[in-house]
């Protein structure tokens, strides 16, 4: 049965559905409240970076499946199944989600569904949402129990989005108590993931709150394999070990893998740290405060493995940043990104210049948004310019460019030839033979 899709909310989640779900074949209508957004993506052109989207989003604009608009009425009268990729950002000032997003999204569909669908979220939200939005569409659909809710969480990584979302590890769906509504949203989601199903892609069915929590426990688990091996970064440096050779030896035991076992500046992003931070704070509602009191600690890692950054550059330097140039390399919050939420990387430069530091930034992709984000810091147009002049350089985000780089090439345009690996990607005795003091976290 061909359905027709809408997808609700065009970030990098929503975006990337509706271009992959076109790629298979569906008639997909993309609905932001962003006429601006939407404007961009009619024209093919992505709002973000994310390799090998833009093609696919041209593909379907042109072969006539793929529409966006900003109308809830035509996105209703359209879809027979209706995504919900709305963002779930953190609250000013607190832990918890915000959900206004996900509530206006549900509540303005809900009132115009007049024939019968289904409503599949995708949002990453907490554990209690589903079972509210189901019974605010009961509520408010004219088309009454034909408008059913499965929740459908999505696990891509920014970088790898296409790949992730056209061939994903597992599909978890999350269904209603009721065994019809169940049995039909099963159904439907079998039929608009066979192509995944028929590559033996794992499909786990679950209950409302049991799908919400796979979201959330799958973003805890790998923030705290990181904090975990940052943490023995901390010991090492200490005990004049080196992580890097600990974290290789670690991860020939395949019970605990190598994958997000890389120790360096930790993590950042738009999931990663809201999320645990949300799922500390609906844990507190549900009265289990101290199951992930953990995370807490896992968050507190991550941050000092900033601090410990801004120390070592610091102490390069005599112990003061005063006067000092310093040249940072990378500005996104994780390579082949120019997501730039939350990113250790601007986090360290804005924290020198408040210390007294000249910093000047450079990224290969990320240039526009850390500009926006953090405007008082300098910009290079390149490596080496953002390099000219200082007394160290700081490598905070692994882009291949900068891993490949010619330790002979930056010595000639630096004052001082000190550099600090805060992602462990450059090879020590390649910097070192060249001149070079080599300093990075976690190793002596
Ligand atoms: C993450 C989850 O991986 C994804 O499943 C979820 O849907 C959204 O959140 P993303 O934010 O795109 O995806 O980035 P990810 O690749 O997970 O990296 C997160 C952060 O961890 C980055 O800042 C990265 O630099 C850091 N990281 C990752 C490490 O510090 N060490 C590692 O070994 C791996």
């Amino acid at each position: 049965m061909a359905h027709r899709l809408t997808v609700i909310g065009t970030g990098y989640l929503g975006a990337t559905h509706a271009a992959c779900m076109a790629d298979l074949g569906f008639e997909v209508l993309g609905l932001d409240v962003d006429a601006e957004r939407i404007a961009r993506l009619a024209a093919g052109d992505l709002p973000f970076y994310e390799p090998g989207l833009e093609p696919l989003l041209r593909r379907g604009l042109e072969s006539g499946r793929l529409r966006f608009t900003t109308s809830y009425d035509e996105a209703a009268e359209f879809g027979d199944v209706h995504f919900l990729c709305v963002g779930t950002p953190q609250k000013a000032g607190e832990y918890a989600a915000d959900l206004a997003y996900v509530e206006e999204a549900v509540t303005r569909l809900a009132a115009r569904l007049r024939r019968p669908c289904l409503v599949v979220g995708k949002s990453t939200v907490p554990v209690g949402t589903a079972d509210r939005l189901a019974r605010r569409i009961a509520e408010l659909a004219p088309v009454g129990g034909d408008a059913v809710l499965a929740w459908n969480p999505e696990f891509l990584r920014e970088g790898f989005a296409c790949k992730d979302t056209l061939h994903p590890d597992r599909i978890v769906v999350g269904l209603p108590a009721d065994q019809g509504a169940a049995g039909h949203a099963e159904k439907v989601l079998r039929e608009v993931y066979a192509p995944m199903l028929a590559e033996g892609t794992p499909f786990v069915v679950a209950d409302y709150p049991t799908s919400e929590l796979v979201k959330v426990s799958a973003n805890a688990f790998l923030a705290t394999k990181i904090s975990f091996i940052n943490a023995m970064a901390e010991v090492c440096e200490a005990a004049h070990a080196d992580v890097t050779k600990l974290s290789e030896a670690l991860s020939y035991d395949d019970r605990i893998g190598g994958r997000f076992l890389g120790p360096g500046l930790g993590f950042g992003g738009g999931c990663l740290p809201k999320d645990i931070r949300a799922f500390m704070a609906r844990a507190g509602e549900l009265g289990v405060d101290q199951a992930l009191t953990f995370l807490r600690e896992v968050d507190e890692i991550n941050i000092r493995r900033r601090i410990r950054m801004v120390d070592l550059a610091r102490e390069l330097l005599g112990g003061s940043f005063i006067g000092r140039t310093v040249g940072v390399l990378g500005a996104a919050f994780k390579p082949d990104s120019d997501d730039v939420r939350d990113s250790p990387a601007l986090d360290v430069a804005a924290t020198i210049r408040g210390q007294g530091g000249r910093v000047t930034v450079f990224d290969p992709r990320a240039m526009d948004n850390a500009r926006r984000a953090q405007p008082a810091l300098a910009y290079g147009e390149s490596a080496l310019a953002a390099a000219r002049g200082a007394h160290v350089v700081l490598l905070l985000t692994e882009w291949s460019e900068f891993r490949r780089m010619d330790p002979a090439d930056l010595a000639e345009v630096v004052a001082e030839r000190n550099i600090v690996d805060g992602r462990n990607a450059l090879d020590p005795e390649r910097w070192r033979s060249a001149g070079w003091t080599y300093r990075a976290l976690g190793r002596p």
